[in-house]
């Protein structure tokens, strides 16, 4: 057992008496002992090795229902911070017999937490905790440590098998969330409103939730906030706005299984567009900020009427769109990059047609088959950069090739050829080797197997991971099985070796 500091949450005193490690803790004997259910804690993770405390183990959530209440900041001078409020009702289904489980939530906090409607019965010690509304829970928090879990006491204990519905109130003040590595993310607090775009593990800064994305589950939102602002969050509007009051309320309804990072609910002045479609009729939902400047949005503009283009051109490559809808949501404010969010990718300052590709193909490549750890990273930026050079071609640009060779031809420093893309550490997530070197591995890997089985093996694991998460190991078994190769000593060229891959696969 080991003891982690304290703070304060929410004006509870807070017992950060974690149990060691990640595994079951608390177990505690069935009465009678033998045959009966055996209640232990769930863990407090999801057993990623990047994100030891991201997600959580015990259940498996089915769906979140989001109801917030979002006033964006007021005018300058004002300080840079909203306030948020939410009601959130998570449907789950216990995976062992759990006497506790947690959740993710970080910087909120908890005004009343129930389970199946019921109240809770005290916490003994020597856990230090809150009754609220009748649901005892306490709340770790540790920056420092970036352990963030809301503890919950179900009473009656759950039994492996059992549906549950967990309803969370909560709420806060918001401000700029940081990632690991000090980007801005998750529910970021812009003048007009908000960003709200959280990979890896942001979306525990705007809901409780399991922050990882081997735990997907549907969503439906309901959110408010002053008339005038438009709320765009993932899959399609389940009914028109209302109004009464100053307030509008926004339902957006996403029924594809989805992954925690990919849930937004940004909100602006934004142009909320007519729905146009793709050839297959993939509804295209557009939402550009009215404050672009003119050279933004002609540029903006430019490349959000090439989507249905690019998801006619994806489908013929990878196979049909893997979900309900897709569009773009384009703010005037930056967090400094784009993100897949499912769906409907969010665009800073603007939104170009690379990026657009490079957002399009991360539906299928990340949303619909994720990744199981956050080290398959590259199975995310290498497939979204590949893709990307697929387009280009596409266009009569620089073939895939010549993309290749361009990337392999200059000399690079050890330091650019020794990050193994495979498992480039939490801090090179985004390392620009997981996009390029990713892209060129997957190009190396057409040259290596022909294009006929290059692109029965995609679509292959597309199938066979969708609405799920795979490693790169499933993904070489994959292209193993398809091509009839070994592939061994190709992945370990270019996932783990950290020099220059050999000339093999450079064609002119
Ligand atoms: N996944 C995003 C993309 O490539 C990029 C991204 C997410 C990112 N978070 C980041 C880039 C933080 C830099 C810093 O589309
Ligand atoms: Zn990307």
């Amino acid at each position: 057992m080991r003891a982690r500091r304290m703070k304060l949450v929410g004006g509870l005193a807070v017992a950060v008496a974690v149990v060691g490690g990640l595994g079951a803790t608390g177990a505690a004997a069935a009465p009678g002992g033998g045959e009966g259910p055996r209640y232990t804690a769930g863990a407090p993770g999801a057993g990623d090795a990047y994100f030891p405390y991201a997600g959580n183990g015990g259940y498996d959530v089915q769906h979140y229902d989001l109801d917030l209440t979002y006033a964006p900041p007021a005018p300058e001078p004002a300080p840079l911070e909203g306030r948020l409020d939410g009601i959130a009702t998570i449907d789950l289904v216990a995976t062992q017999d759990l006497n506790r489980f947690n959740l993710d939530l970080r910087g909120m906090d908890v005004r009343s937490l129930t389970v199946n409607g019921k109240a809770a019965t005290a916490i003994a010690p020597p856990a230090i905790g809150a009754t609220v509304d009748g649901a005892a829970y306490w709340h770790v928090q540790d920056d420092d440590r970036r352990v963030w879990e809301l503890t919950v006491q179900p009473r009656p204990k759950l039994k492996a098998g059992q549906h549950a519905q967990v309803v969370v109130e909560y709420g806060g003040t918001t401000t700029v969330p940081l990632d690991i590595e000090e980007a801005e993310y998750g529910w970021v607090t812009t003048r007009d409103g908000a960003i709200v775009a959280s990979e890896p593990d942001g979306s525990m800064t705007w809901y409780p939730v399991s922050d990882h994305q081997t735990d997907k589950a549907s969503y439906g939102f309901e959110i408010t906030v002053p008339e005038g602002k438009v709320v765009v969050a993932n899959g399609v509007q389940s009914k028109p706005e209302e109004t009464s009051g100053g307030w509008t309320t926004w339902f957006w309804d996403a029924p594809d299984q989805q992954a925690s990072y990919l849930t937004t609910a940004s909100v602006g002045d934004f142009d909320l567009r007519e729905t146009t479609y793709s050839s297959s009729g993939v509804p295209i939902i557009d939402a550009v900020d009215t404050k672009l400047s003119p050279a933004r949005l002609a540029t903006t503009n430019a490349s959000l009427a090439r989507q249905a283009d690019m998801i006619d051109f994806f489908e013929s490559r990878f196979g049909a769109y893997p979900f309900n809808s897709f569009g773009s949501i384009v703010d005037n404010d930056s967090v400094g990059y784009a993100l897949e969010t499912q769906t409907r990718p969010v665009y800073s300052s603007q939104a170009s047609q690379g990026t657009v590709a490079h957002e399009l193909a991360h539906q299928w490549f990340g949303n619909a088959v994720s990744p199981e750890r956050w080290q398959d990273i590259w199975l995310n930026e290498g497939w979204a950069t590949y893709a990307t050079w697929l387009w280009t071609e596409q266009n009569g640009g620089t073939t895939a090739q010549q993309a290749y060779n361009a990337w392999y031809a200059p000399a690079r420093t050890t330091a650019y050829w020794s990050l193994q893309i495979g498992d480039p550490g939490p801090l090179g997530l985004f390392a620009s080797q997981v996009y390029n070197r990713g892209a060129a591995t997957l190009h190396a890997l057409r040259v290596e197997v022909g294009d006929e089985a290059f692109f029965a093996a995609t679509q292959l694991w597309l199938e066979r991971y969708d609405d799920s998460a795979g490693t790169a190991e499933d993904f070489q078994a994959v292209f193993e099985e398809v091509s009839g190769e070994d592939l061994d000593g190709f992945f370990q060229t270019w996932l783990y070796g950290q020099a220059k891959p050999p000339a093999t696969w450079t064609l002119p």
